[in-house]
């Protein structure tokens, strides 16, 4: 049970791929705790580990060693299906490119998550809705993605991001695709969800979206080497 408030627990979690020819070490034994509200910025050179990391933190893959509770459930060691449900069910995803299903509307978009998650088609609807105009979307619901700026089209993913009511968002170089005044106000969404009591962990290089954070964790060759509060 999640008791004193910690959503991400990670103890000595190590990654190695294994090609064949060699075996790289991802990661070489990662303990980070995250707890519900704070806002966190992961950040660290190319090759790092970052990557990996977004990995496990996501439920996107499980670690060679080590143990990971999230939200007071334990990840390491479930079957696909079970960590598939979890990933659903706690984490909201927010990528550099979006990933928006390009034929579908707004709003369409956003239900997809409640609808892997068997909420019913009126609650679908009515959730889908308030999260758009959460974002500041409500009078595009109905537009595709195609239809939509990139700005508008990163605050459809947040909006899905939230759907489920995930115990995180995770964020992957959330501002990497826009110019510097849509990237402001994905930013700006990102302080205001965090104020609003939303766990936020945000993989990026970007120096100005990482002092937004409350926290800075430097990773570096599959270690964590710093770890402090931002300035900002
Ligand atoms: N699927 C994979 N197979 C083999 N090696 C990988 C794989 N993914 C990442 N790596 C290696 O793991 C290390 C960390 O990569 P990554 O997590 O992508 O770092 P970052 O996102 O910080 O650039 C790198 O040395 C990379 O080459
Ligand atoms: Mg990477």
């Amino acid at each position: 049970m999640n008791t004193n408030g910690t959503i991400i627990r990670m103890s000595d979690i190590r990654k190695v791929y294994d090609t064949g020819k060699v075996k790289v070490e991802a990661l070489k034994g990662i303990d980070l705790e995250i707890h519900k509200g704070e806002m966190v910025a992961i950040v660290g050179p190319s090759g790092s580990g970052k990557s990996t990391l977004m990995n496990l933190v996501g439920c996107l893959d499980t670690p060679t060693s080590g143990e990971y509770e999230l939200g007071g459930q334990a990840v390491s060691g479930v079957s696909r299906d079970t960590l598939a449900e979890i990933r659903n069910r706690r984490v909201g995803f927010v990528f550099q490119n979006f990933n928006l299903l390009p034929h579908i509307s707004a709003q369409e978009n956003v239900e997809m998550p409640l609808l892997f998650g068997g909420v019913r088609p009126a609650e679908r609807r009515e959730r889908a809705k308030a999260m758009l105009e959460r974002v500041g979307l409500g009078d595009r619901v109905d537009h595709k993605p195609t239809e939509l700026s990139g700005g508008q089209m990163q605050r459809v993913a947040i909006a899905r991001a939230l759907a489920m009511n995930p115990d995180i968002v995770l964020a992957v170089e959330p501002t990497g695709n826009l110019d510097s005044t849509a990237g402001s106000d994905i930013m700006s969404i990102f302080t205001d969800l965090w104020k609003q009591g939303s766990t936020m962990v945000i993989i990026t290089h970007d120096p100005a979206l990482a002092r937004r954070a409350s926290r800075v964790v430097e990773i570096r060759d599959g270690r964590i080497t710093a770890d402090h509060p931002s300035e900002a």
